[in-house]
């Protein structure tokens, strides 16, 4: 998703740009500009492809300026090019955007009639025009850009620059993310906060319809509608390290190793060893709230949609109601029957997914109570929810997702936990086993990484080859295999397919022939016997098996061609151990092709369209 970045102040802004973008590359983005005020006139440099090129562009074509905005773009309308690259300058008006502005057919024909020629093919030139149209008709900038936005409808975060008006940057927001960051010499934008952690950690989150200028020292907030806001800025806790590699190769490899961190970040304060139960003051849900639930619907999409289905599972166990875990995507357009006694769960790692948002807000207008599990602090989903109850993963850039979904998880077993023994429906015995087993899952994890890392980059050589992969669980490794196979299709390429074990034979086992790897979670629990059967018929169709099976389990390691090896665990807490391996396999099978793991062709960290 296209990616913001804008600087107020008295330093060179081309610089702060230019970096604020490339902390901002894991949304994806096909090309990249930026504009600076440069005495008296706005001064443009845009390339297609990577930040380097624009750099590049920038060594030879210097821009110098105190005030300035930047953009990655990931087209949507028109196709990648320097042209349809952002900023968008219009007479004396530049804009960058990101979001889709619905009816820019209609404002491109009422504008050109108006005698504003059109450089680009993008919906975003529209609103530069329509800003200009604006000022030239007498409006100061700030009264230019509520009514152009007034005309616009759709998605937008803007931030513009005017020639007119040149100590100053203004930015508004209708779904799509901005976050404004306040320092005592400059103010800055971004569309998301790691850009502005080496600058600031005071920052305010821009609400929909909300509008702000951003002057050198000091800013000023107010509705669309011209209503003054005041609201308070948030002190990020985030640091800039957490956003750098660290020395591993990939930001996807460095998050897989902090998943421990993670997950004890997660369950801090939040797991009550004493009374084997889970404080979760912090949502905002009383004990009368929990009984009067009739049945739980969980929203997301990709990665988190998996740790909703594995959230499903574990609420059904754990509190008796029935729960759904579906698509939000799917959930959306079908007049989806849901409402009072219904708890929607919405999780999200970004908290921006429109599909998500768009989904959840449907919801709790047919009247459901809406809870997000986010793990981005003042994200739209959970300033539309009723409750939150955030996951603190710290910054994740790669855009494979992998220790937010670990995150996921643990609120979602949490958050069944409380609402279970609200309900009378965990005994304590139960409880106290599961709350200690998840209190130290983060030292399960801690203590395999390195070796499991180790085994997986040598075994993964005999199947890198491989053009199709299946990925097979039962219970709870049914979400850890749609997971596997999603995380091994995003950043190698390989077509995968994640199964139910037990929905093999009603298809998949026609691809099987001795070129096909098949991947078999088998942990010891319930389903077992059942998983090593299946295990077994895929062998008699000569696939090549590797089997993710807990430590000594020499039964299962007999029948394969390699094995990873996992902890004991509870059997609640499998998907926790058992979806490490599944995620080092995809991200060696990627590093061993060289494929852009951090940012994989066609993704965007934040799909913030639907
Ligand atoms: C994760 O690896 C994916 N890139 C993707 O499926 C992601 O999980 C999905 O877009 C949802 O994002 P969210 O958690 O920010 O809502």
């Amino acid at each position: 998703m296209c990616g913001i970045v804008g600087y107020v102040g008295d330093e060179q802004a081309a610089p702060i740009l230019l970096d604020g973008l490339r902390r901002l590359e894991y949304r994806g983005y096909d090309s990249a500009g930026v504009a600076v005020h440069d005495d008296g006139r706005i001064e443009l440099v845009r390339a297609v492809g990577k930040l380097r090129n624009l750099e590049k562009a920038l060594t030879e074509n210097p821009l110098t300026g105190t005030v300035g905005v930047g953009h990655t773009r990931w087209a949507t309308h028109g196709r990648p090019s320097e042209i349809n690259a952002h900023p968008h300058i219009a007479g004396p008006i530049a804009v960058v955007h990101n979001g889709i502005i619905e009816n820019h057919l209609e404002l491109r024909q009422e504008l050109e009639a108006d005698g504003f020629g059109m450089s680009s093919d993008t919906d975003t030139e529209i609103v530069a025009h329509l800003v200009h149209r604006e000022t030239k008709a007498g409006r100061d900038l700030l009264d230019a850009v509520r009514r152009a936005l007034a005309q616009v409808e759709g998605t937008y975060a803007i931030a513009v620059l005017s020639t007119e008006q040149v100590d100053r940057v203004i930015v508004a927001k209708n779904a799509s993310p901005l976050v404004i960051g306040v320092s005592r010499e400059a103010m800055y934008c971004a569309s998301d906060i790691p850009a502005l952690l080496p600058y600031t950690d005071e920052m305010l989150f821009l609400e929909d319809d909300e509008i702000a200028v951003l002057e050198a020292t000091r800013f000023s907030l107010s509705t669309l509608e011209g209503a003054p806001v005041e609201r308070e800025t948030q002190r990020i806790s985030w640091s800039p390290v957490m956003a750098e590699k660290a020395g591993y190769k990939h930001f996807m490899l460095k998050e897989i190793f902090e998943q421990p961190r993670a997950l004890e970040d997660t369950l801090r304060g939040r797991l009550d060893r004493e009374s084997a139960d889970v404080n979760a003051l912090e949502i905002g849900l009383t004990d009368e709230d929990a009984k009067k639930i009739e049945r739980v619907v969980l929203l997301a999409c990709g990665t988190s949609h998996h740790a909703t289905v594995a959230g499903r599972y574990w609420i059904e166990e754990l509190t008796g109601l029935q729960a759904i875990a579906e698509l939000a995507s799917e959930f959306r357009g079908r007049d989806a029957v849901i409402g009072e006694g219904d708890l929607v769960i919405a999780v999200s790692q970004s908290g921006e997914t429109i599909d998500t948002l768009m989904a959840a807000r449907e919801a709790k207008q047919k009247g459901a109570k809406v809870l997000a599990i986010a793990n981005v602090i003042g994200s739209a989903i959970p300033r539309m929810a009723d409750a939150s109850f955030y996951t603190h993963a710290g910054p994740e850039i790669g855009v494979a997702s992998t220790k937010c979904f670990m995150a996921q998880l643990a609120n979602l077993l949490m958050f069944s936990i409380w609402l279970g023994r609200r309900r009378g429906a965990v005994d304590d015995a139960q409880a106290t086993e599961i709350v200690e087993g998840l209190a130290r899952v983060p030292h399960l994890i801690e203590e395999r990484l390195q070796s499991t890392h180790e085994s997986i980059k040598d075994l993964m050589r005999t199947f890198a080859d491989a053009h199709d992969v299946l990925f097979l669980g039962r219970g709870l490794s049914f979400p850890m295999a749609l997971e596997g196979a999603l995380k091994l299709k995003e950043i190698s390429y390989v077509h995968a397919e994640g199964y139910a074990a037990g929905e093999m034979k009603h298809g998949p086992i026609a691809l099987l022939d001795a070129h096909v790897p098949v991947i078999v979670l088998l942990p010891r629990d319930r389903h077992y016997d059942r998983s090593l059967s299946n295990l077994q018929e895929a062998r008699a169709r000569e696939a090549k098996i590797i089997a993710i099976t807990v430590e000594g389990d020499s039964q299962a390691q007999a029948l394969c061609d390699a094995f990873v090896e996992i902890a004991p665990t509870h059997e609640a807490l499998t998907p926790f151990v058992s979806v490490v391996p599944l995620q080092l396999y995809a991200y060696c099978v990627a590093d061993h092709k060289g494929t852009d793991v951090d940012q994989p062709r066609n993704l965007a960290k934040t799909v913030t369209v639907e």
